[in-house]
C-alpha cells in the first residue's frame, strides 16, 4: 500500500558539516513529488534518508502515521531507482524482476503473475529473456524500474534516473515513467537538478537550494509565480529589472528605471507602495513597443520556432549579474 510522507523539521550532518538545517515537507498518496535544485544542494542526502541510507540528525520522517527514523532501510518497503542502472548482468530481464520477489519468498505462480504483468507495464515483455548486455541503456533502466515497483513498494525513489541517457532518450523514458507511475500510483519522489524533466514529470516540486526548500508547488504555479530571484531564474530563465511598486485609486503599478509603468492586475502580496521591487519577465513575455524600455539586441539566434535574441538594457536598470534574453515569435 503505497503511503503519504512527512518530515518535520528535519536536519542532516555529516560531521560538523549541515547539509539540511531544517527542512519540512508533505508529500501527498500516490504523488510524483520531484526535488529540483542545483548539484550538491543536498537532494540525494534527503533522498538516502527517506530511504535509510542515512542518519537523521534531527527532526522526523514519517511515512503515513509511522515516524519510520529508526526503522532499518529493508524494512521500510521502498523501491529505488539510482542513475546507474544497478541491475545484474547475470541474470536475464525477468530474472532481474522476480529477485525482489524471490527475497521475499512468494509462491510461483503468483510471482509469474507479478512479474508478467510489471513486464508489461514498463514494456519490456519482449526482451524478457535478454541479459542486460543486450539492453539499451532505456531499456535497461525499464528493468531497473521494474524490479523497483513488482514488490509493491509503500514509495518509490528515484535518484536521477535518466542521467545517463543521451537528450531523445531522456525525454522519451520521462514519459515512459510518467505514464508507469501513474498506472501503478505509487508515492513517488524523484530526483533530478533539470529543470525541464521535473516540470515534464512531476505533481508537485520542491525547489532547493543549499538544503533549504525555496518552494513547493505544481509545475505551473513555480514557472508563473516563482517565489523568489532563485526560483525564477534556476526554473527556465527570468530577465530581472529593477522596480517601484505604486499603489493608487486605479490599482498597482511597477515602474522600470527609466520612468515605463505597467498596471499590475494580479498581484497578491502585501502591495506596499514605494517599495521597491525586483521584476522578473520571462523572454517569450517581451513584444517590440513604440514605448516601454530600450535594448540594442546583441545577438539573434534563429530556433525554429521562434528567434531568440539577447538584449542589452541600460545597466541601471538591470539586476546585477542578470542575463538578458528574449523570445519573439516568428
Ligand atoms: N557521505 C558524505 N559525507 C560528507 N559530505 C557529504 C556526503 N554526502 C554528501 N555530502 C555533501 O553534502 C552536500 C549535498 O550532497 P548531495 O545530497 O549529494 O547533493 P545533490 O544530490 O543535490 O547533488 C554536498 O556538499 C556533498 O559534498
Ligand atoms: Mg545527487
Amino acid at each position: 500500500m503505497s503511503v503519504s510522507i512527512s518530515a518535520q523539521k528535519v536536519v542532516k550532518k555529516y560531521a560538523e558539516f549541515t547539509v539540511i538545517p531544517d527542512l519540512s515537507l508533505e508529500i501527498k498518496n500516490g504523488e510524483f513529488f520531484t526535488l529540483l535544485g542545483p548539484s550538491g544542494c543536498g537532494k540525494t542526502t534527503l533522498l538516502r534518508m527517506i530511504a535509510g541510507f542515512n542518519t537523521i540528525e534531527g527532526g522526523e520522517i514519517k511515512f503515513g502515521d509511522q515516524v519510520i527514523n529508526d526503522i532499518p532501510a529493508y524494512k521500510r518497503n521502498i523501491g529505488m531507482v539510482f542513475q546507474s542502472y544497478a541491475i545484474f548482468p547475470h541474470l536475464t530481464v525477468r530474472q532481474n524482476v522476480e529477485y525482489g520477489l524471490k527475497l521475499r519468498k512468494i509462491n510461483k505462480v503468483e510471482m509469474k503473475e507479478k512479474v508478467d504483468e510489471i513486464l508489461k507495464v514498463v514494456k519490456i515483455e519482449d526482451y524478457q529473456d535478454r541479459l542486460p548486455e543486450r539492453l539499451s541503456g532505456g531499456q535497461q533502466q525499464r528493468v531497473a524500474l521494474a524490479r523497483a515497483i513488482v514488490i509493491h513498494p509503500s514509495v518509490l525513489l528515484m535518484d536521477e534516473p535518466l542521467s545517463n541517457l543521451d537528450a531523445k532518450l531522456r525525454v522519451e523514458m520521462r514519459s515512459a515513467i510518467r505514464e508507469v507511475q501513474k498506472e501503478v500510483g505509487i508515492t513517488t519522489v524523484y530526483v533530478t537538478h533539470d529543470q525541464e524533466e521535473a516540470l515534464a514529470v512531476s505533481d508537485r516540486i520542491a525547489v532547493m537550494k543549499e538544503g533549504v526548500i525555496q518552494q513547493v508547488g505544481t509545475p505551473h504555479n513555480i514557472y508563473t509565480r516563482p517565489a523568489n530571484t532563485f526560483v525564477a531564474t534556476f526554473i527556465g530563465h527570468s530577465n530581472l529589472f529593477k522596480g517601484v511598486l505604486t499603489t493608487t485609486k486605479e490599482g498597482s503599478f511597477v515602474k522600470f528605471k527609466n520612468g515605463y509603468e505597467i498596471k499590475m492586475d494580479t498581484l497578491v502580496e502585501d502591495t506596499r507602495d514605494k517599495a521597491n521591487v525586483i521584476i522578473a519577465i520571462r523572454p517569450e513575455e517581451f513584444s517590440i513597443a513604440d514605448e516601454g524600455i530600450k535594448a540594442k539586441v546583441k545577438s539573434k539566434t534563429f530556433l525554429g520556432k521562434y528567434i531568440e535574441y539577447e538584449l542589452e538594457f541600460d545597466e541601471d536598470m538591470i539586476v546585477e549579474g542578470s542575463h538578458l534574453l528574449s523570445i519573439l515569435k516568428m
